[in-house]
């Protein structure tokens, strides 16, 4: 045996079949319990802890290997006496020890709590705290159900520039660095990107980051998050709307089938399976604000204040669509009888965004209109607005967090939970 020796199973395979068997285990020491002539050490790897029994007169040095070391060992699969084990390793070999330096920043076991700042700045062995890692093996999986969703629904998944040259969401959260003596700019999402491509390509995904300069220091903001971006030629935005309540309702189904999520414990998820996600106006938000005596005009944004009047008579997933014009990004089309009004949508839960999409405008002439009417110069879109007279048809799209879907699916109420290195004004490291 060598520090190359190969692992032949993980935690979670060895069961009554693999007793009698010689296995080869690796993983990090969560503990020791020494019961003098025999020792106790708990190895957990990825998929769960393992016990290891150690006779103290074989391996007496084992009760001084330091917690939190990694270790790989060989042994014989026997029964376990232990409670909640079948299956225990009776050590016949250690094969190799990396030994953790103490007192380590923070307690990986979750037994002593750590605040969030701490755990982010040791996130490497934070993840070592099961519940840690539970919310990006959620991730994981969230991902695969999305990507498989959109390919069933023909979307295909592209990847478009970070670094480009003009605003694709407006001019005021860009950030922008010199680049060979020009400005360039960190893509605030791929839109513009994203709706030339299904001028040949049809229906288009793209997951990869948005960049915001915004100095929002909340719960729910980051400088750099995670979009999952759709865009469709020849569909309006309650297709669209179809699409992504198709996708969430598949990665709840899929997460509880695979015993990540319990939406026994997860109200907010299990609603949404039971029914249709319901759709109210942004002028019936508006009144029902008003008769709960916010001061809100129509023509009004939905201010942080009112979302969360919103958020409590509406603590699930719930659309408001026909927002205001004027409200919405200069891509966005009017509502055909109503010109105040747009085709569009967000998707909340409770008080927090989760999605904003809509049929876009497709006449390059009203595109620059509205450019104009933002303050924004219709001459740096020309390369995108070019595209247009190519034959661009009707099209709609969206854009979902996925952090703060993470942060809906987990239960987490702060987005650092769930996002491995945040990025926020404040933090650039690790
Ligand atoms: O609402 P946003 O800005 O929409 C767009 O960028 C459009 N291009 C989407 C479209 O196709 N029409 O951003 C989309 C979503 C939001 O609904 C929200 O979930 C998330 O991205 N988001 C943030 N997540 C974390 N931190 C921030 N600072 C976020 N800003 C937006
Ligand atoms: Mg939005």
């Amino acid at each position: 045996m060598t520090i190359n020796s190969k692992r032949s199973h993980y935690s979670n395979q060895l069961d009554e079949k693999t007793i009698g068997k010689h296995v080869t285990v690796g993983g990090w020491v969560e503990d020791i319990r020494d019961i003098g002539k025999i020792i106790f050490m708990i190895i957990r790897d990825i998929t769960g802890p393992m016990q290891v029994v150690i006779n103290q007169d074989d391996f007496s040095q084992a009760r001084e290997i330091p917690r939190q070391s990694s270790i790989l060992i060989s042994g014989l699969v026997q029964s376990s006496k232990a409670k909640g084990k079948r299956v225990e390793i009776k050590l016949e070999n250690i094969i190799s020890i990396f030994p953790a330096q103490h007192p380590l920043p923070i307690d990986p076991t979750g037994r002593v709590e750590s605040s969030i700042d701490k755990r982010i700045d040791s996130r490497a062995l934070d993840l070592r705290n099961p519940q840690v890692s539970k919310v990006f093996l959620i991730r994981s999986k969230a991902l695969e159900v999305i990507r498989r969703t959109l390919s069933d629904n023909h979307f295909i998944e592209v990847n478009t520039p970070k670094i480009i040259g003009s605003a694709s969401e407006g001019g005021s959260n860009l950030f922008s660095f010199d680049y060979f003596k020009k400005i360039a700019f960190l893509a605030q999402s791929p839109q513009l990107y994203k709706e030339q491509l299904i001028l040949a390509l049809d229906r288009v995904f793209e997951i990869a980051p948005y960049f915001r300069a915004e100095n929002s220091n909340t719960v729910r903001h980051l400088t750099e998050f995670q979009s999952v971006d759709i865009e469709a030629a020849f569909v309006d935005y309650h297709e669209i709307m179809d699409i992504m309540e198709e996708t969430i309702k598949n990665i709840i189904k899929e997460l509880t089938n695979s015993n990540l999520v319990n939406i026994d414990k997860n109200e907010t998820i299990k609603s949404v399976l039971q029914s249709k996600i319901p759709e109210l106006t942004y002028k019936e938000c508006i009144q029902e604000l008003n008769s709960n005596g916010e001061k809100i005009e129509y023509g009004d944004d939905l201010s942080d204040s009112s979302l969360r009047k919103l958020g409590q008579s509406h603590p699930g997933f719930y659309f408001i669509t026909e927002w205001p014009l004027k409200l919405k990004p200069f891509y966005i089309h009017e509502k055909e009888d109503d010109e105040f009004l747009s085709n569009s949508f967000d998707l909340q839960v409770g008080y927090l965004e989760l999605i904003s999409g809509g049929t876009r405008q497709h006449n390059p002439n009203k595109i620059r209109k509205r450019l104009q009417e933002q303050g924004l110069n219709p001459q740096s879109f020309s390369e995108h607005l070019k595209t247009f007279e190519w034959g661009m048809p009707p099209h709609s799209g969206c854009g979902l967090g996925l952090d703060r879907l993470l942060m809906v699916l987990t239960n987490s109420i702060n987005i650092r939970d769930v996002v491995l290195y945040p990025r926020d004004p404040i933090r650039l490291t690790p």
